[in-house]
């Protein structure tokens, strides 16, 4: 049994919510329609369609294939003590472009520059594209107590860095109002588990400019340790990757 966790004690309430197929596929069909069919949702028309199809083949499959789902890749949620870990919705866009317009909080992601709107919204999409192509992706981060969006936590492939690659990336990002109070460690510890022990993950990387020093903090605070020192050729900063391997968090988390 297992009492620790990425590093830190083991909040009692965290979960991974596996739901069974039968509901599953309704779920998964329901919530399909309310991400993207909604009022100015994600997708344009024929993308919604394409992505009705894609569920409805993959529960077709999944039905027909066997009578369980082992896993829901559609409803993933990860639970926490005080947050909630999900797939992203329409209305998270406007939350999430209020943090990624913040220079402060995007002083140290790429060049510095702030986001807008539709950038926040071709992101938002496009992670929701790595969830149905790889199985993981980035979760929006829940205030569970008040259903506020706070940020993302999750995993990415760093293509930005080929010198890395392959390999599976932990990142964060979080609303002003939300830092000083664990959550990022909180739900990237989450996040960390999930890709390990719910991914099968080998190795999860975490890449962060030289200066940030509060992510360095929640990287060695996860277990993670620096491997390597270079620069990221996307904006010629200096970054550090940090790694932590399957069995080094097994070790650290028995
Ligand atoms: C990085 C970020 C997620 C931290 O969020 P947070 O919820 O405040 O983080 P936590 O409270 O879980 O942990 C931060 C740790 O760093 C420490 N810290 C914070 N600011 C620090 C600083 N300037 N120097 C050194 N340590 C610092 C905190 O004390 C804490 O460590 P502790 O628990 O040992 O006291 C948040 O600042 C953020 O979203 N920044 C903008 C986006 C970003 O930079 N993302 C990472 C890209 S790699």
């Amino acid at each position: 049994m297992r009492k620790h966790w990425g590093g830190l004690p083991r909040p009692a309430g965290v979960k991974v919510r596996i739901i069974p197929s039968a509901d599953h596929a309704r779920i998964g069909l329901f919530t399909t329609v309310f991400r993207f069919g909604g009022h100015g949702g994600i997708s344009t028309t024929g993308e919604f369609c394409n992505t009705l199809w894609g569920v409805y083949r993959k529960c077709l499959v999944r039905m027909t294939a066997s009578p369980f789902v082992i896993q829901n890749d559609w409803m993933v949620t990860l639970e926490t003590p005080r947050l909630i870990l999900r797939r992203w919705r329409e209305e998270d866009v406007a939350p999430m472009a209020a943090v990624n317009a913040d220079p402060e909080v995007m002083r140290w992601i790429r060049d510095g520059s702030v986001r807008d709107e539709q950038q926040t919204r071709d992101g938002v999409q496009a992670w929701e594209s790595e969830w149905e192509s790889q199985g993981f992706g980035l979760f929006a981060v829940e205030i569970r107590s008040t259903g506020e969006l706070a940020g993302f936590t999750g995993h990415s492939v760093p293509n930005f860095l080929p010198e890395v690659l392959p390999a599976v990336e932990v990142g964060w990002r979080l609303g002003r109002s939300h830092w000083g109070k664990g959550l990022a460690t909180e739900a990237a510890a989450a996040a960390v588990r999930f890709g390990f022990e719910e991914r099968g993950l080998e190795r999860i990387v975490s890449i962060t400019q030289v200066g940030n020093d509060a992510s360095e903090r929640i990287m060695t605070k996860l277990g993670m340790r620096p491997v390597r020192e270079t620069v990221n050729p996307t904006c010629g900063r200096r970054v550090r990757v940090f790694e932590l391997q399957s069995d080094q968090y097994v070790t650290t988390t028995r």
